[in-house]
């Protein structure tokens, strides 16, 4: 199946914003009910531990990610091994940043303004993650990412729950049906949130949209590999592979780089 870079409704700048907070709200909602980036914990560790990190700027961070479940399963690497998480997006769901920030005890941060992960300001210092995310982007803006992270010298960990295969897109029908069970859970409560979901079902109609249109963007291992191979990145360690996710059996792709450690000098 040939990679096709068609259109996501929710990250067109017309796409009304209000729309855009409820569908990152929902794909937050459902990863933290199910885990479902919980396998890729240990892989992380390893990461901030190799690059001696107590930070993460996660990036595309919509809702908030995967973070209320992940971030307690981490440590950092500082004095008090407390790890700190920054939230950024182009398009910042301010509401969610709120609502993940006091939910976790002031271990998630927020940017506030926009964060372009193509161009991440220099001053936001740490190892830098995206979920569910990095299909959003043609195959130079991809680069330029990783090439971002690269001359910041900064770790990157891109994580994929989304698959170029056609059982993949089977699950999409299935997943847009998820907002019908626990949307009234989903907070903060908005009957707008009740009405695009029950009345006029907007939202899950993006959902299947997206949700298509993102299996078919998703970069195989072959693609990430000539990615990176052009790249100006000598001194990178890169790694990918698949963790599965046993809430959902779902395939979890992730491709990590970070510079390589170097030896102690005695
Ligand atoms: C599918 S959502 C991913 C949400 C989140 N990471 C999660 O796991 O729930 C993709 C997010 O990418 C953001 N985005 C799109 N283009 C971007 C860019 N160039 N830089 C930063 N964020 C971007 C969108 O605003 C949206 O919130």
């Amino acid at each position: 199946m040939r990679r096709i870079h068609l259109i996501e409704l929710h990250e067109q700048p017309w796409f009304p914003r209000f729309l855009r907070d409820q569908i990152t709200d929902t794909l937050q909602n459902a990863m933290n009910f199910f885990g479902a980036y919980a396998p890729v914990a240990p892989l992380l560790q390893t990461s901030l531990d190799a690059t001696r990190n107590s930070s993460i700027i996660d990036m595309c961070s919509g809702g908030g990610g995967p973070w209320l479940k992940l971030s307690p399963r981490l440590h950092g690497n500082g004095p008090a091994a407390c790890l700190q998480i920054l939230l950024t997006d182009k398009y910042p769901n301010l509401g969610a940043f709120r609502s993940a920030s006091a939910a976790s005890q002031s271990h998630i941060a927020f940017h506030a303004t926009a964060v372009d992960a193509t161009n991440v300001p220099p001053e936001l210092r740490g190892f830098r993650t995206m979920f569910t995310s990095f299909h959003h982007f043609q195959p130079a803006e991809a680069r330029a990412i990783l090439q971002n992270a690269v001359d910041a010298n900064q770790g990157i960990g891109i994580f994929e729950i989304t698959r170029r295969a056609p059982s993949a897109i089977a699950w999409m029908f299935l997943w847009a049906l998820l907002p019908l069970l626990f949307t009234p859970w989903i907070r903060p409560f908005r009957w707008s949130r009740l009405f695009c979901t029950y009345f006029l079902p907007v939202i899950p109609l993006v959902l299947l949209f997206d949700g298509i249109v993102s299996c078919l963007r998703t970069y195989r291992p072959q693609e990430l590999r000539e990615i990176i191979a052009q790249l100006t990145a000598t001194e990178y360690h890169w790694e990918m592979g698949e963790r599965i996710s046993p809430s959902s059996r779902a395939p979890i792709a992730y491709l990590i780089g970070y510079p390589r450690p170097k030896p102690l000098t005695s």
